[in-house]
C-alpha cells in the first residue's frame, strides 16, 4: 500500500520524505492557497514539491468546464513528468478525463462519494479515484464501507484505476484502508506522524536505556 501526503507544505513534505515512507503527494486548491497567501507563487511552490518527491503529485484544476480543465491539465503536466491532474467528479470532469487519457496524461478523479461515481470515473479513464472517507463520516455515513464497496466492484471487473483513500482523519482510517486493500492512503502530515507512535515502544526503549545506564561500562567488549 502506498502512502501519499495530503499537503502542499514544503516543511512537511521534506520531513515526510526523509522518513522514507512517502510515495506521493496530493494537493487541492484549499491546501495550495494556504501556502501561497503572502508567501510564494504557484509555480515556485509546485516546482519545489516536484523536486522533493519521487512519485506522483496531484495538482487540481479549478475550471468547471471540460475545455478549461483540459487546457489547465496540459499546462500542469508541463510542470513535471510526475504531475497527476486532479479532476472533479462531474459530467464535465468525465469529458476531461477521457481527453486527458487520450493525451496520456495521468488523472486523479476527486470528490468521489459513491460506488457509481467511482465506476464512471474509471470508465472515463481516470488513473486514480479518490473517495473522501472523512467527509462521509462527517455526515453520519460510513466512509470506510464505501472503500470496501469500490474495492469489490473494481476487482469484480478487473478495473485498473487505483483507489486513493482521501479525507483521512486518523490512523484507524489508514489501518482499515490497508486491510481493505486500497491502493493508496493520502493523509495530512498530522495523521502520518501518528502512524509510527506507540506508548509501549517509548516505554520499552526507556527501560532498555535505563538498564543500560546501570552497568559498569568498563566491562564492555568494545
Ligand atoms: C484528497 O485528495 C483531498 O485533498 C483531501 O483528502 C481532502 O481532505 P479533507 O476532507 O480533510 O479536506
Amino acid at each position: 500500500m502506498k502512502f501519499f501526503l495530503d499537503t502542499a507544505n514544503i516543511a512537511e513534505i521534506e520531513e515526510g520524505v526523509s522518513w522514507g515512507c512517502v510515495d506521493g503527494i496530493t494537493t487541492n486548491p484549499t491546501l495550495i492557497s494556504r501556502e501561497l497567501v503572502g508567501k510564494t507563487d504557484f509555480k515556485t511552490l509546485v516546482k519545489k514539491i516536484l523536486d522533493l518527491v519521487d512519485g506522483p503529485v496531484s495538482l487540481e484544476v479549478t475550471s468547471v468546464k471540460a475545455e478549461g480543465m483540459i487546457e489547465e491539465g496540459k499546462k500542469l503536466k508541463k510542470l513535471g513528468d510526475n504531475v497527476v491532474v486532479k479532476i472533479p467528479t462531474t459530467v464535465e470532469g468525465l469529458k476531461a478525463l477521457k481527453v486527458l487519457k487520450s493525451l496520456k496524461i495521468e488523472t486523479n478523479a476527486t470528490l468521489v462519494f459513491s460506488v457509481n461515481q467511482a465506476l464512471m470515473v474509471a470508465k472515463a479513464g481516470a488513473t486514480y479515484s479518490s473517495p473522501f472517507v472523512g467527509r462521509l463520516d462527517d455526515v453520519s455515513e460510513d466512509g470506510m464501507s464505501l472503500i470496501e464497496d469500490i474495492r469489490e466492484v473494481y476487482d469484480n471487473f478487473g478495473i485498473e484505476t487505483k483507489i486513493i483513500v482521501a479525507s483521512i482523519r486518523h490512523p484507524v482510517h489508514v489501518r482499515d484502508a490497508a486491510l481493505i486493500g486500497a491502493d493508496i492512503a493520502t493523509m495530512p502530515f498530522e495523521v502520518f506522524k501518528k502512524l509510527i507512535n506507540h506508548p509501549k515502544t517509548d516505554e520499552g526503549l526507556k527501560r532498555f536505556l535505563d538498564d543500560w545506564q546501570k552497568i559498569d561500562k568498563s566491562k564492555l567488549m568494545f
